[in-house]
């Protein structure tokens, strides 16, 4: 493609997976395309959000080197431990209390951490398709992950916007995520629809309800995408990881055991690093002296040390990317049959057991109900009845777990689901979106 033939871009960063998309002359999504960690050519269209901290004082360097993407965990998986590896970056955007986090003596803001894979995300999208126009239009969920007001949902879309400059854009507009789904979804309709689209990630789950019409409509009179209203919860691929975790993992890793107290009484262990377990993101910012310290403190009065030590080592040797994997592959196991085997075997862990499908559903049944209570409660907003719905098109990767697409199933009925680029129809609806601003 030649340089300058560019005409608009959108970049989705996701917590788990970003993407970056162009239109060209012929006015078609392309997508930007990364190495994948099952290949060593350039053959997936999305790039992990993950960066990768190894200490370079082995090697005589004195400043941490930093990798990002699929780069990132060939690097960490080579460091064995000796290293910071961080993901779900996007769910700390609305987080107050986050300023910086320490990283081998450095001090990092959200936007240090955030705009290296953007950056990298920009350089392989003009690598591929030259030079890129100053504009983008940037996804966001309809509410970050921990906002609790307006103000903090501002909060973290301008954190956001603070990281995309620093990758070069000077003119950034934001879109919803499920919206730009919906242009995304609304190059393959043929007739007028009234449209759910319902965008499920790995940190959240986004609701939009559009009327749309067929591409060439918006040509004769106004736009093609009238958005009826929008909604959307903090609970996704990463809280379903957190309950697997919760009911798979923490119980050998001393969820439940007992300590003495100074005082000779036994008690509960604290449920604070298990919260923190739950959590990915939060685990990898547990490896600290100070938090390092209270737990070692516990596993010398613990009456289950070894389960409490081995916790330790999960924490002190940065294996979250390890358990997390093995939780995933569990996870999609469980998306295509009734059960799923988890096998996570360490030198001081180990832990070997068949999920049924049935009891992953119970233990995120609570989060299954909040994701149907904001559906139900965007189509209360709007008032719309479910009959009057014509289609309704899920997407994003959790979109594949069979009790989500069950909550659409029971409410319009499974006649009118659709499916489809789950993994990129988001960044091709904002670069169609970048078309009209
Ligand atoms: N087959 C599957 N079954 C269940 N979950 C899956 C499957 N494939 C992917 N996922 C989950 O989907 C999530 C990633 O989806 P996606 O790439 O759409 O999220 P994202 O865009 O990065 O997140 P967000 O939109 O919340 O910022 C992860 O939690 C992943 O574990
Ligand atoms: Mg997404």
């Amino acid at each position: 493609m030649n340089p300058g033939s560019v005409q608009a871009v959108g970049l989705d960063f996701g917590t788990t997976n970003s993407a970056i998309a162009i239109v060209g002359e012929n006015r078609e999504p392309r997508l930007a395309r990364f190495k994948s960690h099952l290949a060593p050519f350039d053959d997936a269209e999305t790039f992990r959000s993950i960066l990768f901290f190894e200490s370079t004082e082995e090697t005589g360097g004195s400043e941490a080197a930093l990798s990002v993407g699929n780069e990132a965990i060939r690097r960490y998986l080579a460091a064995g431990g000796n290293g910071r590896l961080i993901q779900s970056l996007k769910s700390f955007l609305a987080d107050r209390s986050f300023h910086a986090t320490e990283i081998m003596g450095e001090s990092y803001s959200l936007g240090d951490l955030i705009a290296p894979i953007l950056i990298e995300l920009r350089n392989r999208a003009e690598a591929q398709f030259g030079e890129l126009p100053p504009r983008i239009v940037v996804g966001r969920p309809v509410h970050f992950s921990d906002a609790q007001t307006r103000a903090d949902d501002d909060l973290a879309r301008a954190r956001l916007d603070i990281a995309v400059r620093r990758a070069g854009w000077t003119d950034v507009v934001f879109e919803f995520e499920p919206v730009a789904a919906a242009y995304d979804y609304a190059s393959r309709i043929i007739r007028d629809e009234l449209v759910l689209i319902a965008d499920f990630g790995g940190g959240t789950s986004d609701f939009s309800l559009l009327r749309l019409r067929p591409p060439g409509a918006g040509d004769v009179s106004g736009s093609r995408f009238e958005i009826l209203g929008n909604d959307g919860v903090a609970i996704a691929g990463d809280a379903f990881d957190g309950r697997m975790i919760h009911h798979v993992v923490a119980p050998a890793l001393g969820r439940g055991s007992k300590y003495r107290s100074p005082y000779g009484t036994v008690l509960p262990a604290p449920t604070w690093p298990y919260v923190k377990l739950e959590r990915w993101h939060h685990l990898s910012m547990l490896n600290t002296r100070a938090t390092l310290f209270k737990l070692r403190e516990l596993e010398r009065e613990s009456l289950a040390p070894a389960m409490i030590a081995a916790l330790i080592d999960v924490i002190e040797n940065d294996l979250g990317y390890f358990v997390f994997r093995e939780i995933e592959k569990t996870k999609l196991a469980l998306s295509e049959s009734e059960s799923g085997l988890f096998v996570f075997e360490d030198r001081l862990t180990q832990i070997r057991r068949e999920v049924a499908r049935r009891d992953f559903e119970g233990w995120i049944a609570h989060q299954l109900a909040k994701i149907a209570g904001c559906v139900d409660r965007l189509m209360r907003e709007v008032s719309v009845a479910p009959d009057q719905v014509d289609s309704v098109f899920l997407t994003g990767g959790s979109s594949f777990v069979p009790a989500v697409r069950a909550i659409f199933a029971s409410r319009f009925g499974a006649g009118k689901i659709r499916m489809g680029n789950e993994f990129t129809s988001v960044a091709r609806g904002l670069a169609l979106r970048a078309m009209e601003v």
